[in-house]
């Protein structure tokens, strides 16, 4: 699938098949409006039966309609006007996107100037719809034999036309929605990738491969012997259990002066959770391959930010393995020593993903950055807590708060701030070893585990962590551009958007 930003009038075009926008109206009793003009006039019995009510997503098709050089028609209702925003819009375009595909047409043209004619809105908007466009065009069907007999959708090429394609602001903002979605659409498809088939070696190389030929983006792999020389006890502690070698993956960006501290992002790698010998119920542990998404969308972060150039330094660091159990693997009351030299009892082999991200997170604060966030499919608790429409997040540091639900507004994505307080952490302490992989308390899972994780953070450096454990997938239900069933790629626009508020 293509799609491109062009430069003309609607009107003007041939192609089998216009996309045009509806609004409903915010007045009750009073009827919807297309927003082309001549079309609003030709659809008037339409609009008046109530076939087009602006409604939001509605997507009405009107095949052999054949108005000037299209031949089929379909209205894309854009909800209330006060109600558009960039979220909406990337949500109607997945209808739109998905109404186009049933007409199997090798071309279609989107009237962008009839979602707004605002030139304060008119960049926000292409950047959604680009976004919209490249999020819903997603698909992971690389692993059915059935070959592939070119669909036509692989073919469809779409035209957002509008009369501001020249304009800079809404250029830049086109091609970085298309920048971001590609991205996200990346690292869904290392997250949707069976275990088998994504181990951490294959996760490092993919990211090798990723940002080959990206201007100053340099990725370094870490294989079991070095990571054994770096002192990472808990990420080898956890990797004991499987045949498959551990792997730390090190991304580095430049794009500002040397002497700019870096912002860093930390993600669990996790390729296959079975829980090691406190071993998970077998219904939906196939689910667990999605344990590396904190990773992958980590690796697509750092893939973003250098694409789009950003003018900071950034770091993305993935602690990756599986967590299986063979003779060597870890027992239930085992001690490690993680990097920092703090020591922890693994008293559930489960609560695996805080040992290794507590290597990473000591490794990222030798750094010292301006900021980490780390993203980490981390606790069931958090999927108990806020379902898969919020990811949970944790700070201690006001500011960094006031960034995160900034940068979430642009981005669009939900997160919800979490309590993380010293009572967490007091539920954490060992009794042999400094502490407890698990909580001594009850309750607050997702918070005793932030409260784990924030041993490994160097005092002062402002720290989020991120639980994507509910919107690491399967979040189809409820964000029409993203796949039913598989991965999300959570939290990179978000954590992009986090970024630039470092430049
Ligand atoms: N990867 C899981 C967390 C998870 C569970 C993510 C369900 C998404 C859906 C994590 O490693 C885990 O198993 N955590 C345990 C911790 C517990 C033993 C303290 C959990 O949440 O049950
Ligand atoms: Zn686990
Ligand atoms: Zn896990």
């Amino acid at each position: 699938m293509a799609f491109n930003l062009l430069n003309k009038d609607i009107d003007t075009l041939t192609c089998p098949a216009l996309v045009v926008f509806s609004k409903a109206s915010s007045q009750k009793d009073k009827l919807a409006k297309v927003t082309h003009n001549e079309l609003n006039k030709q659809l008037v019995d339409s609009i008046s039966e109530k076939t087009i009510t602006g409604k939001h997503q509605e997507a009405i098709t009107f095949r052999e309609f054949n108005i000037s050089g299209y031949r089929h028609l379909i209205v894309v209702g854009l909800g209330k006007e006060n109600e558009i925003t960039h979220e909406s819009v990337r949500q109607s375009v997945a209808s739109a996107l998905e109404a186009i595909k049933a007409l199997n047409v090798k071309e279609a043209a989107l009237h962008f100037d009839g979602i707004t004619t605002a030139k304060k809105d008119a960049a926000d908007f292409a950047k959604a719809v680009a976004e919209g466009l490249v999020l819903t065009s997603y698909v992971f069907d690389e692993l059915k034999s059935t070959t592939k007999a070119k669909k036509s959708e692989d073919e469809l090429n779409v035209h957002v036309v509008t009369k501001l394609a020249a304009d800079k602001a809404v250029k830049a903002a086109f091609h970085e929605g298309s920048v971001l979605a590609n991205v996200v659409n990346f690292s869904r498809r290392l997250g949707d990738m069976p275990g088998n088939l994504m181990t951490p070696t294959i996760l490092a190389d993919s990211a090798v491969a990723a940002a080959k030929g990206i201007t100053n983006l340099k990725v370094t792999v870490w294989d079991k012997a070095r990571i054994k020389k770096e002192k990472m006890g808990g990420l080898l502690g956890v990797a004991a259990g499987s045949d498959q070698e551990p792997r730390f993956i090190i991304m580095e960006y430049k794009g500002a002066a040397a002497s700019k501290k870096p912002v860093c992002f930390v993600g669990k790698g996790l390729t296959f959770d079975c829980g090691g010998i406190s071993i998970k119920p077998g219904a939906g542990m196939e689910e667990m391959k999605y344990d590396m998404c904190g990773g992958a969308n980590v690796i697509g972060t750092l893939l973003a930010i250098a694409q789009l150039k950003l003018k900071v330094n950034a770091v993305g660091l993935v602690a990756s393995t599986e967590n299986l159990i063979n003779g060597s693997a870890t027992k239930p009351g085992d001690v490690h020593t993680a990097r920092n030299g703090k020591t922890f009892e693994v008293n559930n082999t489960d609560a695996e993903g805080r040992l290794i991200l507590a290597d990473a997170l000591s490794y990222a604060t030798e750094l010292a950055p301006q900021v980490i966030c780390d993203a980490a499919t981390l606790t069931g608790a958090m999927v108990v807590a806020l379902g898969n429409t919020h990811t949970g997040y944790f700070t201690r540091n006001s500011a960094l708060k006031t960034k995160i639900e900034k940068a979430a507004v642009q981005s669009g994505e939900w997160v919800w701030n979490m309590p993380l307080t010293d009572f967490h952490l007091k539920d954490m302490k060992g009794v042999y070893a400094d502490l407890s992989n698990i909580s001594s308390g009850k309750g607050a899972g997702s918070a005793t585990a932030a409260a784990f994780l924030e041993q490994f953070v160097g005092e002062g450096i402002p720290w989020a962590h991120f639980d994507i454990a509910g919107t690491g997938w399967a979040v189809g239900n409820r964000l029409p551009y993203a796949p039913k069933k598989g991965a999300s790629g959570a939290m990179i626009r978000t954590f992009v958007e986090v970024a630039k508020q470092y430049v």
